[in-house]
């Protein structure tokens, strides 16, 4: 579970896959985000693949 939000320039793809599996809750506010157990490790690939990809190319401009 994230103990921080993320920031940029800071890695965040093991937040990301222990969020995405174990959910979180506490740091954007209330509402927790639900446990997703199910999602298989080729979808959790392509998923933190996406994610840290628009941090990529955010830090390269
Ligand atoms: C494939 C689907 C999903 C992905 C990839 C995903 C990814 C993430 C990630 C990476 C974070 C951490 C953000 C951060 O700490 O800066 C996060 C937080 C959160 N997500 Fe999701 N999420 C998904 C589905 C959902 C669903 C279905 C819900 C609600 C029904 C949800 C609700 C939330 C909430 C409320 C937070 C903030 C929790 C907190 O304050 O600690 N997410 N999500």
């Amino acid at each position: 579970m994230p103990s921080e939000r993320s920031t940029p320039g800071r890695s965040t793809l093991p937040i990301c896959v222990t969020t995405i599996v174990n959910g979180g809750a506490g740091v954007w506010g209330a509402m927790p985000m639900p446990p997703m157990p199910a999602v298989g490790d080729d979808a959790l690939q392509q998923i933190v693949a996406w994610l840290t990809s628009g941090e990529e190319s955010e830090r390269s401009d």
